[in-house]
């Protein structure tokens, strides 16, 4: 098995994937922590000192790298993977990869962002009542590869149990 989590900053990715890994029995990987490892450096450092465009040279190798492996895994992947560098197709084109879309309002995201803003450089610097608009644009722009997804899986309002249960029922 290898499952794809994608979806919007904040959407729950990593924290979802983790738990689903071991609901499985299957390696977790998250692309972020994997790039982190691999360079040595943190996200936010990466941005700050090479720029979005090295860090997004860097993610789509490192995705190619661990999509190419023969091993199983939950792979959560960043908030902007699949909407750069054809990174969506390099996921469906693949055998053996299915790619879940975790799907969260706008009210959702801005919330959970104005918690948890410092480790994501593309809002650190935004002001709280900047978000909203922000978040409608960009996601605007994005959805359009996150709707690629073999399955979307709405999160809102959603206990972690619940979004897990969903999930496995759709991979059966
Ligand atoms: C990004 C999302 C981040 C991280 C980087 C860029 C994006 O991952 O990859 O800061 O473009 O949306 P999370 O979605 O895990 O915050």
């Amino acid at each position: 098995m290898k499952l794809v989590l994608l979806g919007y900053m904040a959407s729950g990715k990593s924290t979802i994937g983790k738990l689903l890994s071991e609901k499985l029995f299957v390696p977790f990987i998250d692309l972020d922590e994997y790039i982190e490892f691999k360079e040595n450096s943190s996200i936010t450092t990466i941005f700050k000192e090479k720029g979005e465009i090295y860090f997004r040279n860097i993610e789509h190798r490192y995705l190619k790298e661990l999509i190419h492996t023969e091993e199983q895994f939950v792979l959560s992947l960043g908030g902007g993977t699949p909407c750069y560098a054809n990174n969506m197709e390099l996921i469906l084109k693949s055998d053996h990869i299915t790619a879940m879309y975790l799907q969260a309002s706008i009210p959702t995201i801005v919330e959970r962002l104005i918690a948890g803003k410092d480790k994501r450089p593309l809002v650190k610097e935004l002001g709280d009542e900047k978000l909203t608009e922000y978040v409608a644009k960009h996601l605007f722009e994005r959805r359009f590869f996150y709707e690629q997804a073999h399955h979307k899986v709405v999160i809102d309002h959603k206990k972690i149990d619940a979004i897990i249960t969903e999930i496995r029922m759709l991979l059966h």
